[in-house]
């Protein structure tokens, strides 16, 4: 692994054994792309792959000659309004109105290891053998700025890390309206689209397209990443499969706007942009000053879609968490919102997390409604101590109770956010988002603190230290029910509202970050209605994400596997809750809402276990027994996906321990078919000269099988009814399947 630069030719190559990045320093100063994939020889010089022709229509650099055209032109952080007419990577407005720019090369730097991002999330390493970075320093003689783009290939993981930071050096403010983290000109455009989409309680549901000429973009300008689209995309070759073929990954390591973009140009050169949205940014970049950009990855497979995330969930899992919770396992939880919502006082808690205990339960959650005057919606948030009507012991007072029990405790936050019926609201009506003169929008009865400003920040801070310091608490629920709307911050001048919604985004990292160090130990579970924030940005501070508020196995299904595109089953939080469900009325089997959410390294109940029946208590036992015993291989093994249940009744997926010796099937079945055919799935990553003992999760046991046979003749998964009359053992709708591999 390393990075070569070849001097004569002036050419920059990123490799790994696995992969290549090229580009180099064109006749202009400027850098372009040459090539992006697998691995290819270094010490070669590949600076012929810069195509020129002549296009009639074309804008050209250089005087009376046709020869080079930016607009014709692979680059790696491209400008508008020099030959190029493609969406930019970068456009800065300066005090004459002009925005066009020419950062040229000055300098570079190859150095071990990566440098972490001051104030944001980055992947990171633990030695500096793990990787190495390419720092190079563009100038721009007219502003007086630098822009420096910084590279860093990981050893053993096919992943390029990529940020780009900006210095105005001259005497002029200047306004950075859009600053992508990363630009990549692929030279043809056959690739599949898939984003992940949905919306609340449907989220992360797996949607692609073929590229066609023009723009195809995803993002959000909600001040969060949203329920509605995520920033992770991938690109695919149309025949690539689960299993083979060429794969790209983008993920955005940020939790605010942001837009993913890919623009096919009129001849077939795509170029994929991954950044802060610029709609609504404009950042002031005063003499001096320095800007950040976030962190972007770009992820490559040729492995197909379960070699990308495979690739994606070890890099996210390993070198993105932090602290203590990243290599362990995630305390079982019971978790009272679906069980009580705001209906409880300490003894009923009480009475939920002793049954919880007794079977086998880990750790007790006290959700929302514990604080202040908070009853329901209409009141209370902003104002961080406890309801003495419900909880007499403060929250102290039930925390030792709990920790009597022999259980851990976690509570709930909503830092962020402020009812008007609150006294931090009345004390400092200024402090929410809102532009002057306009009437403020609710959500939930709720307005953003204007966490932009570092007075807010640090008033919630000491609210919540005073409460984590004053009682011995092991978890932390931090939650995030709405967006931003009228964003506007009364503390900064006119010329900097464009910064707000970034500035708001590194006050809420900053707040995080203070926590994480006072209290080293707590867990962190970051939630946004759900899904509404689940992105690589949020898994810097709090290792695991409520997936969804939709807590239906049927859902769920799709959810987690939409999801496991790009993220790691260990920063899923996935919970069994009661049925009838409580989103959408729906009753599945207490065995299937299991199956499900042991695939999710945060697992727990959401419901009162007081109210099940003996029967299912049973089942609850040889739940939590089973999720105790299969954390270790659902946070540290290698996750395939094997059948979607986006377009299949049947939905499978599997999990292998690191040395191969166990693995977890998932058959889930969505609606029962009468007389089903033989059925078989064909299992991956085991070992071909291992015997595995098949067993089902309740004791059925199917014999010794190779692992060769399981993955190429694969694993008998027919239905018991299989040309049988129905009786009452059938399975019906939404039945599950999980079986256990073990080597012999
Ligand atoms: C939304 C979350 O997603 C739920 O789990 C719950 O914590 C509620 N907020 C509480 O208001």
């Amino acid at each position: 692994m390393g990075i070569e630069f070849l001097e004569k030719s002036h050419q920059f190559h990123l490799y790994n054994d696995e992969i290549s990045y090229v580009f180099h320093i064109m006749r202009n100063g400027q850098l372009g792309n040459l090539y992006f994939g697998k691995r290819i020889a270094t010490n070669h010089d590949y600076t012929d792959r810069e195509e020129h022709s002549y296009r009639p229509v074309s804008a050209y650099t250089y005087d009376h000659e046709y020869s080079f055209s930016l607009g014709d032109l692979r680059q790696e952080y491209p400008a508008y309004g020099t030959g190029d007419f493609r969406d930019p990577a970068v456009e800065i407005k300066q005090e004459n109105g002009s925005t066009i720019t020419n950062f040229t090369y000055q300098k570079h730097h190859i150095f071990a290891g990566k440098p972490r991002l001051d104030g944001l999330p980055a992947t990171y390493v633990e030695s500096n053998d793990e990787a190495t970075t390419l720092e190079i320093t563009l100038h721009d003689d007219v502003i007086a700025a630098d822009m420096v783009l910084t590279y860093t290939i990981y050893a053993d993981r096919n992943v390029i890390a990529r940020n780009v930071r900006f210095v105005n050096h001259g005497e002029q403010p200047l306004h950075i309206t859009k600053a992508m983290s990363l630009a990549l000109d692929l030279p043809d455009s056959n690739y599949d689209w898939l984003q992940f989409s949905g919306a609340w309680a449907r989220e992360r549901q797996p949607k692609a397209r073929h590229l066609q000429q023009g723009i195809q973009a995803v993002g959000s300008t909600r001040g969060a990443s949203s329920h509605m689209q995520n920033p992770f995309v991938i690109l695919k070759r149309p025949n690539t499969t689960e299993d083979l073929g060429t794969v790209i990954g983008f993920t955005f390591v940020y939790s605010g706007n942001f837009r993913i973009q890919a623009e096919v140009d009129t001849y077939d050169v795509t170029r994929l942009t991954v950044g802060i949205h610029p709609q609504n940014f404009d950042w002031k970049l005063n003499p001096g000053a320095v800007f950040q950009t976030p962190e972007a990855l770009i992820t490559f497979s040729h492995t197909g879609l379960n070699g990308l995330s495979q690739t994606n969930h070890a890099l996210l899992r390993e070198r993105l968490v932090r602290g203590k919770w990243r290599d362990r396992n995630r305390p079982v939880l019971i978790n009272n919102w679906e069980a009580t919502y705001f209906n409880f006082d300490e003894d009923k808690l009480v009475q939920i997390a002793k049954k919880a205990r007794d079977r086998g339960i880990e750790l007790f959650v006290l959700d929302d409604g514990w604080f202040s005057t908070r009853n329901g919606e209409t009141s209370g948030l902003g104002d961080w101590w406890a309801n003495r009507n419900r909880l007499p012991n403060g929250i102290k007072g039930l925390a030792t109770r709990v920790k009597k029990l022999g259980m851990k405790f976690g509570l709930w936050f909503e830092p962020e956010m402020v009812n008007k019926d609150s006294e931090l609201y009345r004390n400092h009506p200024d402090w929410i988002i809102q532009t002057p003169h306009r009437h403020p929008s609710h959500g939930r009865q709720q307005y953003v603190l204007d966490f932009s400003r570092p007075e807010v920040v640090d008033a919630i801070y000491t609210m919540m230290a005073k409460i984590l310091a004053g009682a011995d608490i092991d978890y932390i629920k931090w939650d995030m029910n709405r967006n931003i709307t009228e964003v506007y911050s009364a503390a900064y001048p006119a010329d900097q509202q464009g910064e707000i919604f970034h500035r708001y985004i590194l006050g809420v990292y900053s707040l995080y970050e203070r926590l994480i160090k006072r209290f080293p130990d707590i867990l962190f579970e970051s939630c946004a209605s759900g899904g509404g924030r689940f992105d690589a940005g949020m898994l810097y501070y709090a290792p695991q994400a409520w997936t969804s508020d939709c807590s239906d196995a049927a859902e769920r299904v799709k959810i987690q596997y939409g999801t496991s595109y790009g993220y790691p089953l260990s920063s899923m939080g996935a919970h069994v809750s009661i049925t009838p469900n409580h989103q959408l009325n729906r009753s599945t089997p207490l065995k299937t809402r299991g199956d499900i959410a042991f695939f999710g390294g945060g697992f727990g109940y959401e419901l009162d276990l007081n109210k099940l029946t003996p029967a299912e208590q049973k089942t609850v036992n040889a739940q939590i027994r089973f999720a105790k015993q299969s954390r270790e291989i659902i946070n540290h093994g290698t996750f395939y996906r094997l059948q979607d249940p986006f377009t299949h009744n049947i939905a499978a997926w599997m999990v292998v321990s690191p040395d191969k010796r166990h693995a977890l099937v998932e058959v889930y079945k969505m609606l029962n078919d009468v007389n089903a055919p033989f059925r078989l799935t064909y299992l991956r990553g085991l070992d071909s000269n291992a015997q595995y003992r098949v067993t089902e999760e309740g004791g059925q046991d199917y014999g010794s099988h190779g692992g060769d046979e399981l993955m190429n003749a694969g694993l008998i998964t027919t239905d018991e009814q299989a040309g049988q009359v129905a009786t009452e053992d059938i399975k019906g709708d939404f039945s599950s399947r999980l079986f256990i591999l073990s080597a012999e």
